[in-house]
């Protein structure tokens, strides 16, 4: 690193992963002032940094301070121990750590072992033993596929009917879990291995359809208001969950507990091993610009979290995202999109490329459209508002994001 560079805090950062929640990252960190590259990277994060537009994540890593992995394919392949083992800076956990993602029946078995609250299970290899089972829980009962789904391999049957289709369907593989009632929540902190700092609850959207109806998907939009946890709910967190996951495993990155908030106190109903996608638009959006996050990031990566703190704006924060004709199904592609530049809205982009006639969609989540308001309806209006002036055929996106917390604070 050049010697004024370093006097002045920037480093050269490398963001893996093609993503809104990548780009989500990459804003933050250029509006830090840091030189930003994204590989594979997408035309938003082009916008805002170089691309690197490869899959060798080691050649995309050469010359870089700091590394941060968005997503879990590659951390679940090892990419992190393989940057570390060329004594690189890396945002993320090891591969072995990575299996609290990757493997539903190893992080339910976890959980058991040390602990942790998480919905009464059974772990079944076979489609036979899984419907043995069954007479085991009450209906609606939860079908969980094993290995990564991209949020699409988990089924909520309603009867023994709609669950040995599931088995079928999921299986061989699977866990099948008591249904767990209560408010979701998505609590993320990052963690050097020791010490950690949480980040402010977010609340996810998965399925496809206003009022959470429809199939799963990587998630429908998010919203980040301080009000989501108060500060004993997120003790209890942190205390029955994120630490003893920490103390156990040294896990370093950002450790991602999808919770349930029930009458019993809060429950996990999965671990991620990375930050959310759609969770991390409305947080990025939403952090102070008195955090250094280039910081925090270093502090994971070089195992000197201890003191961190984050700090958070008062405006809540949404993101819609608005997805292309077909998902969580068979998508349809190269659309054209428009309107983005004048929607007004942070619009970090996802599933787009750069065609003949612009930008035009490349996925199933198209868009993560990102803003802030006064209080909670404010934001939400303004989100909605910068929505309705863009445009791509096919496009579709939930209507009632933030609509959970209107309902709980009573502003509906
Ligand atoms: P997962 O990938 O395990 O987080 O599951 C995807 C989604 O399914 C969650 O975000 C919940 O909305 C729902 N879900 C999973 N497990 C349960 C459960 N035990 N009870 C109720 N809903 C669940
Ligand atoms: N939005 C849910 C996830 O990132 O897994």
């Amino acid at each position: 690193m050049m010697p004024g560079v370093e006097a002045q805090g920037l480093v050269k950062i490398l963001v893996i992963g093609s993503g809104g929640r990548e780009h989500a990252i990459a804003w933050r960190l250029a509006r830090e002032g840091h030189q930003v590259a994204g590989a594979p990277g997408n035309p938003g994060i082009a916008q805002v940094g170089e691309i690197r537009a490869t899959t060798d994540y080691a050649a995309a890593a050469e010359g870089m301070d700091l590394i941060v992995v968005g997503p879990e394919a590659p951390l679940v392949a090892g990419v992190v121990d393989d940057l570390r083992s060329r004594g690189l800076a890396v945002v993320g956990p090891n591969r072995q750590n990575a299996q609290l993602e990757a493997s539903k029946i190893h992080s339910k078995g976890f959980m058991r072992r040390i602990g942790i609250p998480t919905a009464r299970f059974e772990r079944v290899e076979s489609a036979e033993a899984g419907i043995d089972a069954l007479p085991k829980f009450e209906y609606p009962v939860v079908i969980k596929a094993d290995g990564l789904a991209a949020g699409k391999g988990v089924i909520i049957a309603q009867d023994r009917a709609e669950a040995e289709r599931a088995i079928h369907s999921l299986g061989p593989r699977l866990v099948i879990e008591e249904f767990l009632q209560g408010e979701e929540v998505s609590f993320i902190v990052i963690s050097d291995g020791r010490s950690c700092v949480a980040l402010e609850a977010t609340q996810d959207h998965k399925t496809v359809g206003d009022n959470d109806t429809g199939p799963n998907t990587g998630g429908m939009g998010a919203y980040c208001d301080g009000r989501i946890l108060s500060s004993a709910q997120a003790g209890v967190v942190m205390d029955t969950i994120i630490e003893p996951a920490i103390r156990v495993t040294g896990f370093t990155g950002f450790l991602y507990a999808g919770l349930m908030m029930t009458a019993a106190g809060p429950k996990v109903l999965e671990f991620n091993v990375r930050l959310g996608d759609p969770e991390t638009q409305p947080l990025m959006h939403r952090m102070s610009a008195s955090t250094s996050f280039a910081d925090v990031l270093m502090g994971s990566a070089t195992g000197s979290l201890a003191g961190a703190r984050i700090e958070w704006n008062r405006e809540p924060s949404v993101c819609v995202v608005m997805a292309a004709a077909g998902y969580p199904g068979q998508v349809r592609t190269g659309d054209v999109i428009t309107g983005i530049d004048d929607s007004g809205a942070r619009v970090f982009q996802a599933g787009t490329r750069v065609g003949v006639h612009g930008l035009e969609t490349a996925g199933g989540r198209v868009l993560g459209v990102t803003s802030s308001g006064a209080d909670l309806p404010a934001a939400i209006a303004s989100t909605y508002a910068a929505v309705g002036k863009i445009h791509f055929e096919g496009m579709h996106y939930r209507r009632d994001i933030g609509a959970k917390g209107l309902r709980r604070w009573g502003t509906i």
